[in-house]
């Protein structure tokens, strides 16, 4: 197809996180120009801000602990401290080994023009950066998210954090209050509580990570007790107060809770004020750009992926919807993509993976004589008794039918969401998963044991 003709494209792309970059690179690979525009750094939230160096802080966070139980296992070390200039070191440079890259592969594409700088749709096939004027035949709105907070709660970088401010702090605070036990709030107050701060999680509905099956909160609930990470749920925040060397939270009912700092983790909103997309006719729903499956906004040739779209904000989502729809462009016609067969994990200790539908979800979906599930404790798993990790691996099946949920908790369950993944959306029964051999000792037997159980021929099960 056609390479650029001055400033008109085959596509121009506004913002280059994961969604609009896999869109660039998908969309160049089939042969389409494409303007690729952010103001800030390539890569977006995830590569700077989000997934990849809160996951370094993780890793690090693992490391302390380990150092601390190391005798548990007949090595003797002690924890010294944590030196934070070391960790950000190590951190910033995984980030920036994996900046370099990304930088390298666009800007050294010859169909894709890398443009820096704030842009704005100012026609239905146009997008304006700095006064120059980039059109294309199609666009994609790909502005991703920012943290949100609450009304009244005033983010100051210093003492009232967002996850951005807590991913370059220079030191361990002493004691943190987590508002909100979601995926950042949980992942966050872990780090934390591993590098010696006194955490307190407040959530406001009945329990943390509440977007997951029930079995999984009980289970982290009770990690948490263990690791003496605090958390008060079923009361929303109420207000903050400044102290003299931090901050008073109060909640329903009038508890408080004091603290050298506030993380606020309430969940991201969409970044698509002022960018000129309901000026062009695109639909918003409190923030959120409406799109058909297709994410197509309904509007000239205009799609939109990622966090701007309401759904679950994940990189790996905005990676698959930028692929799509480059591969919609050109003429591909991709199969629509099935939001429940993108699988979710939590980096917290303990790790949460997941898949699917919930236990709770599939009855209300599917009526609960036609689900069943099963839970197999990590107890009977051998890996996992070597690495001294509690959880479990569940279940969810359609009777006489396919699984349509996974849920896992515990040490290193993000790595066996693949198997679930294509369990899940290979639709496949438990009965052709229990003929497949697992690896021995591996904790992703956990997995071939529950399927040998749901088949009805359970191996190391107790019941
Ligand atoms: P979230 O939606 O997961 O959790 C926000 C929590 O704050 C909810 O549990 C909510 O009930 C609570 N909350 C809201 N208002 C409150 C109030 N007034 N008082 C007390 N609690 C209140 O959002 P989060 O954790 O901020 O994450 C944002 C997005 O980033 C999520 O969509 C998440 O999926 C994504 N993310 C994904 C990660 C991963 O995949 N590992 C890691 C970090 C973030």
């Amino acid at each position: 197809m056609s390479q650029p003709n001055g400033e008109t494209f085959d596509i121009v792309i506004l913002g280059a996180g994961s969604g609009g970059y896999a869109a660039a690179l998908r969309a160049a690979e089939l042969n389409l120009s494409v303007a690729l525009i952010d103001k800030a750094e390539l890569g977006g939230t995830c590569l700077h801000r989000g997934c990849i160096p809160t996951k370094a802080l993780l890793h690090a966070a693992e490391i302390a602990d380990q150092t601390r139980e190391s005798e548990q296992f007949g090595v003797k070390a002690d924890l010294v401290g944590i030196d934070m200039a070391g960790v950000n070191a190590y951190k910033d440079g995984v980030v920036s080994r994996l900046f370099k890259g990304l930088t390298g592969l666009l800007t050294h594409n010859p169909r894709i023009t890398v443009v820096a700088g704030e842009g704005k749709l100012v026609g239905r096939d146009t997008v304006e950066v700095d006064g120059r004027r980039y059109t294309g035949r199609n666009v994609i709105l790909a502005t991703g998210s920012y943290s949100r907070s609450l009304p009244g709660l005033e983010v100051d970088g210093k003492r009232v954090l967002t996850s951005e401010h807590a991913l370059r702090l220079d030191r361990v605070p002493s004691s943190a209050i987590v508002l909100g036990g979601g995926v950042i709030g949980v992942e966050f107050a872990s780090v934390w509580k591993s590098f010696g701060a006194d955490v307190t999680i407040l959530e406001a509905l009945p329990r943390l990570v509440a977007a997951e099956d029930e079995e999984i909160s009980k289970t982290v609930e009770r990690a948490f007790r263990k690791r003496k990470i605090n958390f008060k749920v079923g009361k929303p925040f109420e207000k903050l107060e400044h102290t003299e060397n931090g901050v008073r939270a109060t909640i329903a009912g009038g508890e408080t809770v004091e603290a050298e700092v506030l993380l606020v983790a309430v969940g991201r909103g969409p970044t698509t004020a002022n960018l000129g997309y309901e000026q062009q006719g695109v639909t918003l729903d409190r923030g959120f750009v409406i799109t058909n499956e297709r994410l197509h906004t309904g509007v000239g040739n205009i799609y939109a992926v990622g966090d701007i779209v309401p759904g679950l904000q994940l990189a790996h989502r905005g990676f698959a919807q930028g692929i799509f729809v480059a591969e919609e462009i050109a003429g591909l016609r991709p199969a629509v993509i099935d939001e429940a067969g993108i699988p979710r994990v939590t980096y917290s200790d303990p790790e949460i993976a997941s898949m699917g539908l919930t236990e709770a979800k599939a009855v209300e979906t599917y009526g609960a004589d036609k689900v069943s599930t099963y839970n197999y404790n990590l107890g009977g798993n051998g890996k996992s008794q070597i690495l001294k990790t509690a959880g479990f691996v569940k279940l969810v099946r359609l009777n006489d039918g396919p699984v349509i949920g996974v849920h896992m908790v515990g040490a290193r369950m993000g790595e066996l969401v693949g198997e679930a993944q294509l369990i899940y959306n290979w639709e496949a029964f438990p009965e052709e998963v229990a003929q497949l051999v697992h690896a021995h000792p591996t904790q992703n037997e956990a997995l071939g044991e529950a399927f040998l159980a749901l088949a009805g021929k359970p191996l190391h099960a107790h019941s």
